[in-house]
C-alpha cells in the first residue's frame, strides 16, 4: 500500500475491507487524504479517487496501468452535481433524468474546474450517477465528484465483486467497499452528447440501445444521420475500447446460437464452452468446463454473469474458449461486444 492512510496507521500490505455504513465513512476519509478505493456500482466496481486531486488520479492511472490517453468517468451524486462539471444540453437533461441513477454515462463538454487529467486531455466529461446505495452513500458522504474507471488491470475483465478487486489489484487500492455483486454486471453505456443536439453511442452497455432510443429519438445518430438499430453501436467508439480488452488467457472463439449448429464436433480435452443459455445435451458433453450464462436465455441475467463465468473459465487452465453469441437485442448486443473483444487477440 502506498497510498495516505488518514489513521496513520502503517501499511499492512492488504487492501482494507470495508462495509456498511461505518466502511462508508472510513472510504471517505480515506478518498479525502488522496487514497484511492474499489467501489461497488450496479455495473462492476470501480476504482474511486477524488476527481479534482491530480495526484491520486495519477495514482488510479498507475495502479490500473491505464494508458493516459484513455478519460475517466467522473460519478457524481445526483444531476446537480453532475451539472457542476458538465455542461448539459436539453437531450442530455431528458436522459439524465429518466435513467439515472442507472447505467448510463454521458459524455459532455466539461466544466473548467474538471483536471485535464481526468479526461485525458480532452474538453468533454463523461459523467454519471451510479444505481447503488453504497456508491450513492459515499458520493454523499465525500461531498465531491469521484473519477473512477473499472477496478480491473488494463486489458482485463472488470470486477463485479469485491473479491475480483481484491484478487486482481490488491495491494494497489487502498481500501475496498464491499458493496456485493453488481446487479447489472457489465459496464455503462456511454453516450457522447454532439453540439447540434443529437447524442451518439460510444459503448453498448448495461443500458440497451432500445431505452434510449425511446427517450432520444431520431436525435440518437451515427456520423450525423438517424441510425437504424443494428447500426446504432458502429459509430465513433470511446477511446478505450481497445479490441482484446476483456480476453482471457486462452484463445476464445465466438460461435452463433449452439442451436442452429450442426454439431458440436470435436473441440478436444481442454476447451471450454461459454454458454448463453442451456446449450444441447451433444455440446455440453464435448468440454471440460461448461459456464451457462442464462439457463432460460435471459439478456439481463446473462449480462449479470457474463464476468464471474469469464474468470472461471480462465481459471481452469483450458486451451480455448467456444463462446456462444446472445441474441443481438437489448443487452445481448453489449454482452457481444465484450465477446468479440474477447475473441480477437491481436
Ligand atoms: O459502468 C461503468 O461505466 C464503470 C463504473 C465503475 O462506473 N466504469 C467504467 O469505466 O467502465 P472505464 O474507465 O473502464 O470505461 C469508461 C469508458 C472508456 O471507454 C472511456 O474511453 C469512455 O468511457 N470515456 C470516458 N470519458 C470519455 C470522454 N470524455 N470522451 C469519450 N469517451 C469517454
Ligand atoms: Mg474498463
Amino acid at each position: 500500500m502506498t497510498g495516505a492512510s488518514p489513521s496513520g496507521s502503517p501499511s499492512s500490505g492488504v487492501p482494507e475491507l470495508l462495509r456498511g455504513q461505518a466502511g462508508v465513512e472510513r472510504a471517505a476519509a480515506i478518498l479525502r487524504s488522496g487514497g484511492i478505493v474499489g467501489i461497488p456500482t450496479e455495473t462492476v466496481y470501480g476504482l474511486a479517487c477524488d476527481a479534482m486531486n491530480a495526484e491520486a488520479i495519477a495514482r488510479v492511472f498507475e495502479a490500473k496501468q491505464r494508458p493516459s490517453f484513455d478519460p475517466l468517468i467522473v460519478h457524481v451524486a445526483d444531476l446537480a452535481a453532475a451539472e457542476k462539471v458538465a455542461r448539459f444540453t436539453p437531450l442530455a437533461h431528458k436522459l439524465a433524468e429518466r435513467f439515472w441513477p442507472g447505467p448510463l454515462t454521458l459524455v459532455l463538454p466539461k466544466d473548467s474546474s474538471v483536471p485535464d487529467l481526468v479526461t485525458a486531455g480532452r474538453s468533454s466529461v463523461g459523467v454519471r450517477v451510479p444505481n447503488h446505495e453504497l456508491a450513492l452513500a459515499l458520493l454523499r458522504e465525500f461531498g465531491g465528484p469521484l473519477a473512477a474507471p473499472s477496478a480491473n488491470p488494463f486489458g482485463y475483465i472488470s470486477p463485479t465483486s469485491a473479491a475480483h478487486v481484491v484478487a486482481q489489484l490488491g495491494d494497489d487500492v487502498d481500501a475496498v467497499l464491499d458493496g456485493g455483486v453488481a446487479s447489472v454486471g457489465i459496464e455503462s453505456t456511454v453516450v457522447r452528447l454532439r453540439e447540434d443536439g443529437t447524442a451518439e453511442i460510444l459503448r453498448p452497455g448495461g443500458l440497451s440501445f432500445e431505452e434510449i432510443a425511446e427517450v432520444a429519438g431520431a436525435e440518437l445518430v451515427t456520423h450525423g444521420t438517424p441510425v437504424h438499430v443494428e447500426h446504432a453501436v458502429k459509430g465513433e467508439l470511446s477511446p478505450g475500447r481497445l479490441r482484446n480488452h476483456y480476453a482471457p488467457g486462452c484463445p476464445l472463439i465466438l460461435v452463433p446460437p449452439l442451436e442452429s449448429l450442426p454439431d458440436s464436433g470435436d473441440e478436444g480435452e481442454d476447451a471450454g464452452l461459454l454458454a448463453f443459455k442451456t446449450p444441447p445435451h451433444s455440446w455440453e458433453q464435448e468440454f471440460r468446463a461448461v459456464e451457462v450464462l442464462s439457463p432460460t436465455g435471459d439478456l439481463r441475467e446473462a449480462a449479470a454473469n457474463l464476468f464471474a463465468a469469464m474468470r472461471r473459465l480462465d481459471a481452469a487452465g483450458l486451451r480455448q474458449i467456444i463462446a456462444e453469441r446472445a441474441p443481438d437485442v437489448g443487452l445481448g448486443r453489449a454482452i457481444n461486444d465484450r465477446l468479440e473483444r474477447a475473441s480477437s487477440r491481436s
